[in-house]
């Protein structure tokens, strides 16, 4: 049976005032879900980690119970990635995986939002392949779901709304939070870097601050409630507070959040473009500033990293690096490499593994280049075999893990702090959580509950984790 559709995309410039807003909870949702459950399943970086927790916020609202799968749902969200093709067609292979399961469910509601949302090929896609699939909304209207899910119900038709617009921002969401002592939360939305193979300044638009008063609001409140750990989100958080006119607004914000006095706090991604002084001062100065460091380098080569349209040199990478390593001895580095990008030739691969040998990174996050429709780079000639940039691939990560690993062997008869997140995911009978550095650790330890602080020495150490005893 062929459903309805409902089609709305609005395309407004891409350029124009952030607009403010509160969200609303209108009371005739509440009813929605009484005796119906729910599952989000979430794909790609933290920023869609956090708004899996506002969905989940408002479908508790709602009167829906969470439940861990998909069988078991009556609304299921595929909440997408569209950074590189291989995280869309993980999305695509999933929904024709349960494509008969729906269609044997068929009330049963299946929802997909975030990045892929925002493109207008997959939109197209989704109603010729996937026509199952009953309610598409984007990165701009999220607050909207609410009224979207009931329309789904009440019109029985597949419904699509999704807008193109610089985004505005949205206070006093609801958020039912994956840990009760770990919070992601979010400083700002969007990005105006438009680096060249870059889809998320077309996805989520740009680059818009919440106000401070409202973030140091949301750590409060997460810090009466017992949290331990927050990590303040943006795609380019040195650029805070630029569309609020503010001078050094990062470094301000994170002072600001040092004071409210909660144990941990980080930060997500930064840019070295942007990245100022007064923030490695910050990092060294407050104890609760944790001192490890997510900073994406893309490429070690002068002439890569320009046509990546990334805004500076390996020199001043280098520079910003060493200054944090002098100023801060304990620092631990992790980082973004992509292999393979449009004409990159042997001897520039080679330059990325020169930068690794110098920084020496902690973890390294690499991928292989995957042209995005839209994007400047997508118009350059993809010509690196697929077979090179894998091998490509397989050198680098065997040259960041042997240095991951004698960094993790310098732990090894140390004592770190440990927020334990309860038993390790592989063995029951081992604990496990993160120190300050970051780094996992898997350790033994009597009578510990997740979301305490533990001393832990270190007995062994692995490229990514490292083994210990509570003391
Ligand atoms: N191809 C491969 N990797 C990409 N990233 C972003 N866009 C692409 C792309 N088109 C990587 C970058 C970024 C990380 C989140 O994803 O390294 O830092
Ligand atoms: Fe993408 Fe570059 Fe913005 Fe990061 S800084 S989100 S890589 S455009």
């Amino acid at each position: 049976m062929n459903k309805n559709i409902s089609v709305h995309i609005k395309n407004q410039p891409l350029v124009g005032t952030i607009e403010r807003d509160s969200f609303l909870f209108q009371e005739e949702f509440m009813q929605l879900g009484i005796g119906k459950t729910y599952c989000v399943l979430n794909y790609g970086c933290q920023a869609n980690v956090r708004d899996g927790e506002t969905l989940s916020g408002m479908l508790e609202m709602m009167s829906f119970q969470k439940v861990d799968k998909i069988e078991e749902a009556d609304v299921v969200i595929f909440n997408t990635c569209a950074v590189r093709q291989t995280a869309e067609e993980h999305v695509f292979g999933k929904l024709s995986a349960y494509k008969s399961y729906k269609e044997n469910h068929p009330g049963r509601i299946f929802a997909l939002c975030g990045c892929m949302a925002q493109e207008e090929n997959v939109i197209e896609r989704l109603l010729k392949k996937h026509p199952y699939v009953d309610l598409i909304f984007g990165t701009h209207n999220i607050d909207r779901f609410p009224q979207l899910l009931q329309r789904v119900y009440e019109e029985k038709q597949t419904i699509v709304e999704v807008e193109a617009k610089p985004g505005g921002v949205i206070e006093n969401l609801p958020v039912e939070r994956s840990s009760s002592y770990k919070a992601f939360v979010n400083i700002m939305y969007g990005c105006n870097k438009f680096c060249t193979y870059c889809i998320v300044p077309y996805t989520r638009g740009r680059e818009r601050s919440r106000l401070k008063e409202n973030i140091i609001e949301e750590i409060r409140t997460f810090q009466a409630q017992g949290g331990k750990e927050v990590t303040l989100l943006g795609q380019n958080v040195n650029a805070y507070g630029k569309d609020l006119k503010l001078e050094d607004g990062f470094t301000d914000l994170l002072i600001d959040c040092a004071k409210t006095g909660v144990d941990r706090i980080r930060f997500y991604t930064s840019h070295p473009k942007d990245y100022s002084v007064t923030t490695i001062e910050a990092m060294r100065d407050y104890p609760n500033i944790m001192k490890s460091l997510h900073l994406p380098v893309q490429s070690g080569n002068n002439e890569i990293l320009r046509r990546m349209g990334r805004g500076y040199t390996i020199e001043h990478y280098f520079q910003l690096f060493d200054d944090l390593k002098a100023r801060i001895p304990e620092i631990t580095f992790t980082t973004d490499i992509i292999v393979g990008f449009p004409g990159e030739t042997d001897e520039q691969f080679e330059d990325t593994l020169k930068l690794v040998d110098h920084c020496k990174f902690d973890l390294a996050y690499t991928f292989v280049y995957s042209p995005r429709e839209g994007t400047p780079a997508a118009k350059m000639p993809d010509d690196i075999p697929l077979s090179v940039k894998k091998e490509r691939l397989q050198t680098l990560n065997a040259r960041i893990s042997s240095y991951a690993k004698a960094n993790n062997e310098t732990y090894v008869g140390k004592t770190l702090e440990v927020l334990c997140e309860g038993p390790s995911k592989k063995n029951l009978a081992i604990l496990s959580g993160y120190s300050k550095e970051n780094k996992l650790v898997n350790f033994k330890g009597e009578n510990i509950q997740a979301g305490e602080l533990v001393n832990v020495e270190i007995t062994d150490a692995k490229s990514y984790t490292l083994d210990g005893q509570a003391v």
